[in-house]
């Protein structure tokens, strides 16, 4: 039998990833990585080590009906100590990481290779890890702590590129007087040394099993280029996919070419551009982005929802969501709050 990838997903975001054997629990596997999931019976009888496989397959070994009810069973909810993975799985636990894991986030040494202005008060970053270091290993949307160099302090940025790859982008909307900003606009030179401490996150690509739709506003569009960058790749290309990708202005936009080539490389992909103020030769909708959700393009409400960007989009998003019945757990959104 294989060894597969584990993937723990804890409430604050942090991950522990390991390599399971399916002859192991879940719960040994983990254990014998050093991270410790809750629990108490270790018989499938108190539930105590439940999580949600959100990706992947697995079987159960027996246990008590009161621990795991056919509908729980049904919404993939998983007694962990009764688990075992035939394929890569995504886990996700509904407590903080410090009651599993007892060492700090994994923090990598990096070097500055490009910062480029691509929009207007958007900037693309691109660092490189040491070439003898193993790529990070991060699901597509998930997100990092960059520092900020010259300064203690750090910020949250997503992957905007795929996985298995020592070079990562980012997309940093320029502040005024923010400290990132700042760096970024007035100091920033490739050789800059910059630590990225993580990956992070409950915002990431679920299994291609229906369609889906992307929501980004402004740099929110970052995690998303990570997922389509993904989905190029051969045995990930799936369901149809809809990106509604909304800015204030027409020269906020950035990424259109890197867009307009993923239907070329297999996605089946239609975009929808908006922007609240539009200007001559403008051909997109205008206005919130958020009016664009509409039923025609929810497939019923069995869609899977990705939203990124400022706050009040999120929120809107979700309002108009709810308003068409579309199922909360298949809603996945990451608010770009400033720290
Ligand atoms: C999970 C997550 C992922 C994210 N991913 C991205 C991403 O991919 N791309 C992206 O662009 N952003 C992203 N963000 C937001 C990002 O982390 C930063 O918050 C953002 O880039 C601003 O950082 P900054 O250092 O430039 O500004 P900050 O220094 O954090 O300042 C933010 C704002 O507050 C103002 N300010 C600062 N100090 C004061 C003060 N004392 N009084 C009044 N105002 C003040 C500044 O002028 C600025 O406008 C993400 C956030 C989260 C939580
Ligand atoms: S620890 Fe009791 S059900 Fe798993």
């Amino acid at each position: 039998m294989g060894a597969h990838e584990v993937t723990l997903v804890f409430e604050d975001g942090r991950v522990a990833r390991f390599e399971a054997n399916e002859n192991d629990s879940v719960y040994l596997a983990a254990l014998k990585n050093r991270v410790r999931i809750l629990t108490d019976c270790l018989e499938g009888a108190c539930a105590t080590c439940k999580g949600v496989c959100t990706s992947g397959d697995y079987y159960l070994d027996e246990y008590e009906d009161e621990a795991l009810s056919a509908a729980e069973r049904e919404r993939r909810e998983v007694l962990t100590c009764r688990m075992h993975v035939t394929s890569d799985c995504v886990i996700e636990f509904p407590y903080a990481s410090r009651i599993a894991l007892k060492t700090a986030p994994t923090s990598i040494p990096c070097k500055v290779v490009e910062v480029d202005m691509v929009a207007s008060a958007v900037a693309r970053l691109v660092i490189a890890q040491d070439a003898e270091s193993a790529p990070v290993s991060f699901i597509p949307g998930q997100y990092v702590h960059l520092s900020v160099p010259g300064t203690d302090a750090q910020r949250s940025y997503s992957f905007a590129n795929k996985v298995g790859t020592n070079r990562h982008a980012f997309y940093v909307k320029i502040l005024e007087q923010g400290a990132m900003s700042d760096y970024i606009s007035k100091r920033a030179a490739p050789g800059d040394e910059i630590t990225m401490t993580g990956p992070f996150g409950r915002f990431y690509l679920r299994p291609q099993e229906r369609p889906s739709v992307m929501v980004a506003g402004g740099t929110g569009l970052a995690p998303m280029l990570s997922m389509l960058d993904t989905l190029v790749s051969p045995g990930e290309e799936g369901a149809p996919v809809r990106l509604l990708y909304g800015a204030n202005r027409p020269e906020e936009l950035f990424a259109l070419d890197q867009l307009s080539g993923y239907r070329e490389k297999g996605i089946d992909l239609e975009i929808e551009l908006c922007v609240v103020e539009t200007s001559s030769g403008w051909t997109g909708s205008s206005g919130h982005i958020t009016s664009l959700l509409r039923d025609e393009i929810l497939n019923g409400g069995n869609c899977e929802v990705y939203l990124c960007g400022p706050p009040p989009m999120i929120e809107a998003a979700e309002a108009a969501l709810a308003a068409r019945c579309v199922d909360p757990s298949r809603i996945h959104a990451e608010k770009f709050v400033a720290s």
